[in-house]
């Protein structure tokens, strides 16, 4: 399935470019905000593009072919050597669209979601080496109490103990190797009721906190607010857009330190969702929450 940028009008407005600016897109991913900045500015905003994932680049070179943007194989939490090498010292405007691309839940086959059968990855690249985390790593070779710790903390699982319990139960009679592997040990584990929940599915938390740990995703997003903020000019955006509540909270928690210190201001008191038409039409937008704050020394 096709990514669909996710606020994306209300996103490039927060970021207040002007013609000249430097934009970085710390989440490149298909291109889908960059390639409006592009747009909307006709070429005249320099944009920095930056992507963990070698296979997210060739999809997004394609959309962004007549952009001015470089594009950066790197991390965002990295920015400071991305901006060392292109020779740029401040730049006017930073977006984090956090989580996952369409195509990495749908067709990476790195097993992401539980809707497929796929090998235990879920790691942000396609070539790993012996010494990347995996989620397979996790699920065979945590302990208990490590997996019920990564459950609740990073997946807010209430189940988190007996689905803990029940993966080192049936980890001693064969390895865990795939999606659809684990997806039946949760269901084993967690009542009936919970399986038949509306809304979300079963496996859902349990999911995101296996993504969060092999990505360490919650240390990055706080190290890459520190870096984003620190390149800002003076009236310079930081703008994010959150999936989950534990990112949200750490976008609340920073913004409101540098508020607090004077250092900035908040433009959003209270964070943006998508309205019920955008939820329509992409019902992976339903989560979204977009932060804006503006640099004020
Ligand atoms: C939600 S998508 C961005 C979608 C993009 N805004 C668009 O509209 O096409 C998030 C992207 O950020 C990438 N990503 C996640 N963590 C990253 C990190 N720490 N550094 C750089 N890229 C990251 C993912 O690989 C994914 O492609």
């Amino acid at each position: 399935m096709k990514h669909i940028p996710v606020l994306l009008e209300e996103s490039i407005r927060g970021l207040n470019l002007k013609k000249g600016n430097i934009f970085v897109d710390g989440t490149l991913g298909g291109g889908g905000h960059s390639n409006y900045v592009c747009q909307k500015y006709n070429n005249q905003v320099k944009v920095i593009g930056i992507e963990v994932d070698e296979q997210i680049i060739k999809e997004a070179e394609k959309i962004l072919k007549d952009c001015n943007v470089q594009i950066q194989r790197s991390n965002f939490q990295d920015l400071d050597k991305v901006l060392n090498k292109l020779g740029v010292e401040e730049i006017d405007a930073i977006l984090l669209d956090l989580g996952l691309n369409s195509y990495q839940l749908d067709e990476s086959g790195r097993g992401f979601s539980f809707q497929r059968d796929e090998p235990l990855l879920m790691t942000m690249k396609k070539d790993i080496s012996d010494d990347d985390l995996t989620a397979k790593l996790i699920i065979n070779e945590w302990s208990e109490d490590s997996l019920k710790d990564i459950f609740y903390g990073y997946g807010e699982e209430r189940f988190a103990k007996v689905i803990a319990h029940k993966i080192v139960e049936l980890r001693e009679e064969k390895e865990i190797e795939t999606t659809f592997d684990l997806v039946d040990i949760i269901k084993k584990a967690i009542p009936v009721w919970y399986q038949k929940k509306k809304g979300i599915h079963y496996a859902t938390k349990t999911f995101q906190a296996i993504r969060i740990a092999v990505n360490d995703e919650l240390r990055i997003l706080e190290k890459g607010l520190e870096i984003g903020f620190k390149y800002l000019k003076n009236n310079g955006r930081l703008v994010v857009i959150s999936f989950h509540s534990l990112e949200d909270r750490i976008v609340k928690r920073f913004f409101r330190e540098k508020s607090k210190e004077k250092i900035a201001i908040l433009i959003t008191k209270k964070p943006i969702s998508p309205g019920q038409e955008e939820i329509q039409k992409n019902p992976r937008s339903r989560s979204a929450k977009l932060r804006i704050l503006e640099k004020i020394s």
